[in-house]
C-alpha cells in the first residue's frame, strides 16, 4: 500500500510533459502539447497533454490519465511499479503504509532477494566461461556470445552446494526464499540448479526474479524452473519481455512463443520482439500486459498436439481482454518444428513470411469450432452452439463480439437475434435500431459543465452545496463523489491528483470525457465565474422542476391539490424563480 498523500505529492513534483517527452516527441499547440498517439496508429496528432492540468488525453483512441497512468500504459507496468519508477526519477523513496515493524522487515528483505538473484546470475555467467561442455552446447544450438550476453545466459555447475562459495551464509533463509536453495526432509540444504544451462528471468525493470535451467543433453526434467516466490509469479511474467521492449515498439508487435530457446534463437536471427510464457498457459493478465504494449499480439505455437492445446488455452484467456482495433493472431508451424528449429532451418525471412499469414483470432475460433462438429446435421449445429457459448459470452469488445456472433449464428443457420436469445446475452448492434431516435443533443447539461469546473479547479469541489445537486444521474453521482472526496483532502488539490484518485472507479469514463473538454479551456479561463453561473443555473433548474411537480399536483387532483406546506413552497419558488 502506497499512501495516497504520497501519490499526490509525487504528481505535484513531476511534470507530465517531461515524463512523456522521454518517449514521445511533443509539440506545443496552444495551451497544450500534442503528438501522434503512442497507443494507437495515427498520422495526425490527437494525443494531447495539458501541462497546467498534468494529464493526457487522446482524442483518437480515448487513452487518458496522469503521469502515473502514462508510465503504466506505455511501460506495461503495474501501478506500484509505475509509482516506483516515477519516484526514482523524482529522487524520492516510496514510503509504505504498513506498520513500522513490518515496514522495516519488508524493506530489509525485498531488495536483499533481488541482490541474491543478481549475485547468482553473475556467478552462473562466470561459470559458463569456465565450462567448455556448456559453451559447446550453446554453440551447437547456434548461439553467439552476443546473444548469450543479451539474455544473461549462464551455467550452474554440477555439485550440491556451489552457491556456498557465492554467499557468506549458505544457511541464510533468504536463499531458500529465492528458490535457489532447497531443503530436504532431513533439513539438509542443496542447490536447486546443478549442471544446467541457466536462463535468468528478469522483470520489466531488469531485476532478476527467477531462472530456468536446461539440462545439457538428455535428462529429466528438461527444464527446471524457479518456484513461485515473492519475486516471481509465473502467470504475470514473460520470458524475454525486458529484452524485447524496444523491438516491440518499433515493430508494433509482440510474438509469443512456448520456450526459452525459441525466444533466444529468434533473437539470434534478428527477430527481437518474441517473449515466452514460463512453462504455464498464457493468462488473461499476460494478454492484457501485451495489449498495452502494442496493437498486435501474435501467438506462435509448436506444430505438435501440445502446441494446439496451448493455442486453444491462449485463445480462451485472450477473449475477455480483447480490445476492438487491436489484433490477435495465431501462427502454427509445420509439425515437428518449433520456432527455434524453424528459424534455424529456414531463416528469419521465411519465419516472418509465416507471421504475415497468421490466422486472426476469430478465424481461428471458427476454424476450430467447425472442425469439431458436422455442420450438415442438426446435432452438429447444436453442438457448435454449445461449444461456442462460453467463448462468445465472455467477449466484451463490442465490434469483435458482434462479428463473432454473426458468424457463429450463420454457421449454425440461425439469426444473430436468435443466438443472443439462446445465450441470454444482451443484443449488440441491431438493438440500437429499436431505441427511439435520438433527439438533437441538448446543449451540454449543466451537470457536465459543473464537472468540468471541478476538474479544472478541484478546490471548487469543496464548495458544491451538499444539497444542491439533484440525485439520480451518473453526473450527479460523480459530482457528489468528487466533492465528498475533496472535503477529506487538506490543502490545494491538483487536477492530476483528482484524476488519479478516481482512476479505475465507476467515475473514470465520465471524468475522461470531461477532461477532453477542458483541454479547450484556455489557461486564463475564468472558472470561478463559470462555476458560480452553473450553480445558479442548476438551482433554477431545480426550482423549475419542483414548480412543475407542484403544478401537476395542483391540476391533477382538483382544488385540494396542495397542502399548506406545499402551497408555501410553491409561493416561495414562484418568487425566487426567474423562470416564472
Ligand atoms: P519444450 O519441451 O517445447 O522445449 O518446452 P523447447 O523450448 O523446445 O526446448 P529445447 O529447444 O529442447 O531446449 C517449452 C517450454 O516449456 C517449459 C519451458 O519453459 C520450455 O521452454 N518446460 C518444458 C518446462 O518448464 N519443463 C520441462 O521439463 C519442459
Ligand atoms: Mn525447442
Amino acid at each position: 500500500m502506497i499512501p495516497k498523500n504520497f501519490i499526490h505529492d509525487l504528481l505535484n513534483r513531476l511534470d507530465i510533459v517531461d515524463i512523456i517527452e522521454r518517449y514521445v516527441p511533443l509539440k506545443k499547440s496552444g495551451a497544450n502539447y500534442v503528438a501522434c498517439c503512442p497507443f494507437h496508429n495515427e498520422k495526425s496528432p490527437s494525443f494531447t497533454v495539458s501541462q497546467s492540468k498534468q494529464f493526457y488525453h487522446c482524442f483518437g483512441c480515448g487513452a487518458h490519465g496522469t503521469a502515473i497512468g502514462f508510465v503504466m500504459e506505455h511501460g506495461g507496468l503495474g501501478f506500484v511499479d509505475a509509482v516506483e519508477e516515477l519516484a526514482r526519477n523524482a529522487g524520492v523513496t516510496v514510503p509504505s503504509e504498513v506498520p513500522m515493524q513490518e515496514q522495516a522487515q519488508e524493506y530489509k528483505f525485498t531488495p536483499d532477494l533481488y541482490e541474491i538473484m543478481l549475485s547468482a546470475k553473475r556467478y552462473y555467467r562466470d561459470q559458463l566461461k569456465l565450462s567448455s561442455p556448456a559453451i559447446d552446447y550453446l554453440k551447437r544450438r547456434g548461439l553467439s556470445g552476443e546473444v548469450a550476453l543479451r539474455f544473461g545466459i549462464g551455467y550452474a555447475p554440477g555439485g550440491w552446494q556451489n552457491l556456498g562459495s557465492v554467499f557468506a551464509n549458505y544457511q541464510d533463509n533468504s536463499l531458500l526464499k529465492t528458490g535457489l536453495v532447497i531443503e530436504n526432509e532431513d533439513g539438509k540444504r542443496y542447490d536447486r540448479f546443478r549442471d544446467r544451462i541457466m536462463f535468468p528471468i528478469v522483470n520489466m525493470r531488469s531485476q532478476v526474479i527467477g531462472f530456468g535451467g536446461r539440462v545439457l543433453d538428455s535428462g529429466d526434467p528438461k527444464y527446471l524452473n524457479s518456484p513461485e516466490t515473492t519475486l516471481f509469479e509465473k502467470g504475470r511474467e514473460l520470458y524475454g519481455l525486458f529484452q524485447a521492449l524496444k523491438a516491440i515498439r518499433t515493430r508494433r508487435m509482440v510474438l509469443v512463443v512456448e520456450g526459452y530457446m525459441d525466444v533466444v534463437a529468434l533473437a539470434q536471427h534478428g527477430i527481437e520482439y518474441a517473449v515466452a510464457t514460463l512453462g504455464t498457459a498464457t493468462t488473461p493478465y499476460h494478454v492484457q500486459k501485451m495489449l498495452r504494449l502494442s496493437d498486435k499480439v501474435m501467438f506462435c505455437f509448436d506444430g505438435d498436439a501440445a502446441g494446439q492445446r496451448a493455442a486453444w488455452r491462449a485463445m480462451e484467456n485472450a477473449l475477455p481482454k480483447l480490445v476492438d482495433g487491436k489484433h490477435i493472431g495465431f501462427l502454427f508451424l509445420p509439425s515437428r518444428h518449433d520456432p527455434d528449429s524453424f528459424v534455424r532451418e529456414h531463416g528469419a525471412l521465411a519465419f516472418e513470411q509465416l507471421l504475415n499469414e497468421a490466422l486472426p483470432l476469430s478465424s481461428y475460433v471458427l476454424r476450430e469450432l467447425s472442425a469439431k462438429v458436422d455442420l450438415h446435421t442438426q446435432e452438429g449445429r447444436t453442438a457448435l452452439l454449445q461449444h461456442a457459448k462460453p467463448l462468445v459470452t465472455v467477449i466484451s469488445a463490442p465490434t469483435t463480439a458482434l462479428l463473432l456472433r454473426k458468424e457463429i449464428a450463420t454457421l449454425a443457420g440461425i439469426t444473430q437475434a436468435e443466438l443472443e436469445a439462446l445465450y441470454a446475452i444482451k443484443p449488440i448492434g441491431a438493438s440500437t435500431r429499436r431505441a427511439p431516435p435520438k433527439a438533437a443533443r441538448p446543449v451540454t447539461s449543466n451537470l457536465r459543465v459543473l464537472l468540468r469546473c471541478l476538474l479544472f479547479q478541484p478546490d471548487l469541489a469543496r464548495e458544491v452545496p451538499e444539497s444542491g445537486i439533484a440525485v439520480g444521474s451518473e453526473e450527479a453521482a460523480t459530482i457528489t463523489a468528487l466533492s465528498e472526496w475533496a472535503r477529506t483532502q487538506e490543502g490545494a488539490i491538483s487536477s492530476a491528483a483528482m484524476i488519479q484518485n478516481f482512476q479505475g472507479t465507476v467515475h473514470e469514463s465520465l471524468l475522461a470525457a470531461e477532461q477532453a473538454e477542458i483541454l479547450q479551456w484556455g489557461e486564463t479561463f475564468d472558472v470561478v465565474a463559470e462555476f458560480q453561473d452553473v450553480l445558479t443555473r442548476l438551482r433554477n433548474e431545480q426550482r423549475k422542476q419542483q414548480l412543475q411537480a407542484l403544478h401537476v399536483k395542483m391540476h391533477g387532483t382538483g382544488v385540494r391539490g396542495l397542502d399548506e406546506q406545499e402551497r408555501l413552497l410553491y409561493l416561495q419558488l414562484l418568487q425566487r424563480s426567474e423562470l416564472k
